[in-house]
């Protein structure tokens, strides 16, 4: 198997859909970074960047950050030698003119989106996912008090740092995340669609059986090229 140069990979689904879960395995098995847009914005509020602090405002309420800001954090750490056999993106786009945008970026640079898993899940599934997930401090690694408990309660199995809850994860912001992504992100599995790289995938199985389709989905040979 020979993978091409600089594919983008991009992880389209509700919030809890399990995103974060697959793209960090997925992105190991394939050899590529995971990028994931809340992950840098939850970094550079934890270092208190004027970026971190001004994306906290929506966050923590629900809503995108804007999308100029958005594009340019993900414009930078895109072109980072580490995706220079590219990526997977996680949270990102997220609206119609961020997708246009990272169109636009892919096309200066020659590089393609190769796939787009959507990772579907019912909305009763997601509300229970979110209320009990804990996240590492350090790396923004994912667990579940119930579906996926780290070895040790409250340490993340890969990092040692501790597991927190994250405080977008209260019931009436996911109800409006919620309401955020049918409105704005939803429209994506359309735009995708169009382009011929959308894949659905049955997001409502075990971790390890999402995994195994992923990673047989997204495993490029020369006949793709
Ligand atoms: P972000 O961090 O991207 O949040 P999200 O998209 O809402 O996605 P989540 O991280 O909540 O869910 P996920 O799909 O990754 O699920 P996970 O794997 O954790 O964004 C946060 C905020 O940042 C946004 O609200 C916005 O304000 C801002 N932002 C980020 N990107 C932006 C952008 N592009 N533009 C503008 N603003 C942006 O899994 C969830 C839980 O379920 C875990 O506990 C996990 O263990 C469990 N789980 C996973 N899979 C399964 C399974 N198969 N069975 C049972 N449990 C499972």
């Amino acid at each position: 198997m020979e993978k091409h140069l600089r594919d983008f990979y991009v992880f389209l689904g509700p919030p809890g859909a399990g995103k974060g879960t697959q793209a960090k395995v997925v992105a190991y098995h394939l050899g590529i970074p995971q990028i994931s847009s809340g992950d840098l914005f939850r970094e550079n509020l934890k270092n208190q960047t004027e970026l971190g602090l001004l994306a906290n405002e929506y966050i923590k309420v629900g809503d995108l950050v804007p999308d100029d800001i958005t594009v340019a954090l993900v414009r930078e750490r895109i072109s980072r030698t580490d995706c220079a056999n590219g990526a997977i993106l996680d949270g990102f786009p997220r609206t119609p003119a961020q997708a246009e945008a990272f169109d636009e970026m892919l096309l200066e640079t020659g590089c393609k989106i190769h796939k787009v898993p959507y990772i579907k899940v019912p909305e009763e599934a997601l509300i229970k996912r979110l209320s009990g997930r804990l996240t590492c401090r350090d790396q923004g690694h994912v667990f579940h008090k119930q579906y996926n408990p780290p070895k040790k309660p409250g340490v993340c199995d890969f990092d040692g740092s501790e597991l927190y809850q994250r405080e977008d994860d209260k019931p009436e912001t996911v109800a409006n995340r919620i309401r955020v992504y049918e409105e704005l992100t939803r429209p994506l599995v359309e735009y995708y669609l169009d382009r011929g790289v959308l894949v659905e995938v049955d997001g409502d199985r075990s971790i390890d059986a999402i995994t195994a389709d992923l990673v047989k989905l997204l495993e490029v040979d020369e006949s793709d090229v």
